[in-house]
Order: C-alpha cells, then sequence, then structure tokens
C-alpha cells in the first residue's frame, strides 16, 4: 500500500472501452469477515478485494487470536477463528477504520463481552453508534463508556423487537450478529436492506442462523442454533461498478461489467439512462452493458438508503453532471457533510454550488487538469472521473481513500483505456498505464 507521498496521475482519456469484472463489496467483505468470529473453525472467503481496509480487518482478526492467510491474486481469503480468545481491541486498530465497530456484535454473541474503542468519525460526518448502542442495551447489554473507549458485557442476549429510527446499515448488522445468539426471536423493523446486508444474512444462514425478512423492511432472527464456518463468494461490488460506469460515461465509451448486478443499482442506472446513456444486459442476461450518449443531459437526483440513490455514488455522479448539459440539483441526505469533493471539482473548473445538503451543478463545455485532494473514499473517485474528461493532467493526493475502498482501481480504469497512474513521490511508478501513449492518441 502506498504512503502519505504516492499519488494518483490521470490526464484526459480516450473513450474506455471491453470488459472488465468486479470484486467482492467492500461494504459486505469486512462485515462478513467481523461475521466469523461467531464461529469457531475455518471459514473461506472469495472474490475478496485487495483493499487496505480488508487488510486492516486482518489485522484487527489477528489481534483477537485468528489465523488468517489471504491469497491476493487469487483473491481467496482463509480464517480460522478456533484460537480467537480476546474480546479487547486494541484502539490503534479501531482507530482505524471505522467498520471496526462491526466486530461489537459478534465479540458480544461470542464471548458475552467486547471492548472497544469508539470509532470517531470522519469528514463525511460525525457518524454516531447511537442506533447500535441504544438497542445493544435493549437486549441486555451493559455499557460503560470511559472516555473514547467502550467496555461492553451481558450475561445473556435477550431477543427483543428493535426499531430503528433511521434505516443504519452498521446497527442493522451489529444487532443482526448479536441476535443470533439471543434465545427467541429478534425482529428489526425499519431495517437496513443493502445488498451487502443482504449478503452478511446469506452468510450467517450458511453458518446455521434462523433469519428471514418480512415487508416493511423487517429482519426475524431466531437465535440460539450452533453455527459453523462457511465457503461463500461475496457479493460483487455495485459501488466499483457504478464508478467503472461513471468513468465510461464520462469519456463517452461503453463498457461490459461481466459480474455487474442490475438488480442492486436500479435508481443509479434509471439516473444514467435518463442523461441519455444505454443500459442492458449480457447475452445471457447477466452483468451491465453500458453505452454512453455523447450528448449527456443533467439529472438530478437524493441520496437515500436502499433501494433509493446511494449515496456511496453522490460524488461520482456528480463528476458526471460537470459535463452534462443542463443544471442538477443533487440532495445528500444520508451524511451531513458528504459534499466535501465539491471545493476540488471547482478547482477543475466545475460549476457548482452549495446550500445545505444541496449542491446545484451546472454543466460546462471543458474541465481543466488539477492538483486536488481526496476527502474520502468516494471523493477519489469522483476526482479520478473528472480527471478522465479534464483537459491536460490531474494530480490527486489522498490516495489512501482510493487505496482503502479498491483493489488497484486504477489497473481496471487502466484495461479499459484510461491514461492513469500510481505514482511514489519520486515521480517512480508503483502502477502506470502507457500515459504518454494513450493521451497522444487523444491528442
Ligand atoms: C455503511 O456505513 C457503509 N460502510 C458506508 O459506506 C455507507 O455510505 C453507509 O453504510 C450508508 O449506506 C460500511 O458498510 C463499512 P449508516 P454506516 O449507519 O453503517 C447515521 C463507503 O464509502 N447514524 O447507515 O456507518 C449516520 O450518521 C462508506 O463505502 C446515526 O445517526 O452507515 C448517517 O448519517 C461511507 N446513528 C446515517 O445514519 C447510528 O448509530 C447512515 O449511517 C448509526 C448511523
Amino acid at each position: 500500500m502506498s504512503n502519505g507521498n504516492s499519488y494518483l496521475e490521470i490526464k484526459q482519456s480516450p473513450e474506455l472501452s471491453g470488459d472488465v469484472s468486479l470484486y467482492g463489496a467492500k461494504n459486505a467483505v469486512l462485515v462478513i469477515m467481523a461475521s466469523l468470529l461467531l464461529t469457531s473453525g475455518k471459514s473461506r472467503l472469495k472474490n475478496v478485494p485487495g483493499s487496505s481496509d480488508v487488510l486492516h480487518m486482518i489485522k484487527l482478526l489477528e489481534s483477537l487470536g485468528a489465523i488468517v492467510s489471504f491469497d491476493q491474486e487469487a483473491h481467496e481469503l482463509c480464517v480460522d477463528t478456533s484460537g480467537v480468545n480476546k474480546w479487547r481491541v486494541q484502539p490503534g486498530i479501531m482507530k482505524q477504520m471505522r467498520a471496526s465497530i462491526l466486530v461489537m456484535g459478534p465479540l458480544l454473541a461470542r464471548f458475552s463481552r467486547a471492548d472497544i474503542a469508539l470509532p470517531g468519525g470522519c469528514v463525511i460526518g460525525t457518524r454516531p453508534i447511537d442506533l447500535h448502542l441504544k438497542n445493544l442495551e435493549k437486549m441486555g447489554v451493559s455499557i460503560d463508556l470511559n472516555g473514547s473507549y467502550l467496555k461492553t458485557h451481558v450475561s445473556r442476549l435477550s431477543a427483543q423487537d428493535i426499531i430503528l429510527d433511521y434505516p443504519s446499515v452498521g446497527a442493522t448488522e451489529n444487532i443482526m450478529m448479536a441476535a443470533v445468539s439471543a434465545r427467541g426471536t429478534t425482529r428489526i423493523m425499519n431495517a437496513a436492506l443493502e445488498p451487502e446486508v443482504l449478503d452478511l444474512m446469506e452468510v450467517l444462514k450458511k453458518m446455521g442462523a434462523r433469519i428471514n425478512t418480512e415487508i416493511p423492511a423487517t429482519i426475524c432472527i431466531e437465535g440460539g442454533h450452533p453455527l459453523q464456518p462457511v465457503n461463500h463468494e461475496l457479493v460483487p461490488d455495485r459501488l466499483e461498478a457504478g464508478t467503472l460506469l461513471c468513468a465510461a460515461a464520462i469519456t463517452g465509451g461503453s463498457v461490459f461489467l461481466t459480474n455487474g448486478k442490475k438488480e442492486h443499482l436500479e435508481v443509479f442506472l434509471l439516473k444514467l439512462e435518463q442523461m441519455g446513456h444505454m443500459i442492458s444486459s449480457g447475452l445471457d442476461g447477466n452483468g451491465i452493458l453500458f453505452k454512453a450518449t455523447q450528448s449527456p443531459q443533467a439529472v438530478s437526483f437524493k441520496t437515500a438508503p436502499y433501494p433509493g440513490f446511494p449515496t456511496d455514488l453522490q460524488a461520482p455522479m456528480m463528476a458526471l453532471q460537470c459535463l452534462a448539459q443542463g443544471k442538477s440539483i443533487i440532495d445528500e441526505t444520508v451524511f451531513e457533510n458528504r459534499l466535501v469533493h465539491v471545493r476540488e471539482l471547482q478547482k477543475m473548473g466545475a460549476q457548482i454550488s452549495v446550500e445545505g445538503s444541496k449542491a446545484v451543478v451546472m454543466g460546462v463545455e471543458e474541465l481543466y487538469g488539477a492538483s486536488v485532494i481526496a476527502s474520502d473514499i468516494r471523493a477519489s473517485c469522483a476526482l479520478a472521473i473528472a480527471g478522465l474528461a479534464a483537459k491536460g493532467t490531474t494530480i490527486m493526493t489522498g490516495i489512501s481513500h482510493w487505496q482503502r475502498g479498491y483493489d488497484h482501481l486504477e489497473e481496471k480504469f487502466d484495461q479499459l483505456g484510461a491514461a492513469i497512474g500510481l505514482f511514489g513521490l519520486s515521480g517512480s511508478p508503483m502502477h502506470v498505464s502507457d500515459l504518454e501513449v494513450k493521451s497522444a492518441e487523444k491528442g
């Protein structure tokens, strides 16, 4: 992984084209790795992305006594949890990644205890965990907060009817993983039902848990059943898919995502079609086939919990609106501060104004390469996407975010024809496409 001195160099690129496959979803693999603490034995996960968040989660599991081997070439992860004998996560490890909070439910289920540090906020918002804590307390958990450290314990988790004030992904996942060991049936109402949450549910059912869903947005868990290790192939990453489609759209290209699932991106794909882009499937009905329009029309959208427009594709979609015809009004309703990338896009010539949770984008004729800073994973995608269409060269720093969220996504961009490369500060390529050739072709 890169240190703070590396950067992405993106040049104006030709139309992206070709076939590309997706790795497993980052927001599924992290919580599923945490869920393996519920079992004692060897589990195997397939199509695992080699992102730095995954490497952090490996370190966390090893710090608790798990034995982990990761074949990054084959994207296969083997986790043996039979030796897990700790329930305290070191603060240094907790702080590296917000998803660390997702070990709380499994540790309480396995050891009736979990000592963890508060994961802290990040640039997109304070990201509290009140919905996790108050509902675990309802299940009998005692929580002692001293400073930023949480010591939790429970004599016996009790099944409850839980109503979430907001369909929080993390709270739904933590409660689900605690509930599998609570005798009786726990019902989570107003639950998050993102594809990544459903993939976790699939894994828990493979372990032996009794879980089903009810309308409206309710997850029922009948706890107390013994759980076994699993073999599981991760759901493809719909957010990697959306990022690749935006890259193809902004360059006027056409790509085929061989394992993309249209049903995980319905609202996002509808918005691309409303811009004039063509969306279909492969010959066997699978995958996502995309062909860009040469005169994209601006669209407006509002982010919302699944199946609404995903907040994690708000920034990449904003980059598209910068060069579309007309006005786009983007309302970020999920996180209170997820418009930080606007400032960086303005440096590239984008016409954007922000009022509260809304950004108003007026399409322009051209963007210009600039030195920009990525503030979070999805902002890094927006800047890379804008850089593909901007005249000249864009240098993006802060790429630890890019690397947290993806496994060398620049290589997939490169494979599709983008002029993009990862460099160390000395300018030595860490992975570089034939930048000069491609940008020369662009003329
Ligand atoms: C998950 O975060 C994802 N991360 C996020 O992806 C994603 O944006 C988010 O879900 C929404 O889909 C992982 O799965 C690792 P939430 P999570 O709890 O669980 C508020 C990315 O870029 N809230 O659904 O933290 C919260 O502040 C990342 O891949 C509370 O108020 O999201 C936010 O405004 C970013 N109290 C809203 O709910 C709580 O106890 C949604 O948060 C919990 C959440």
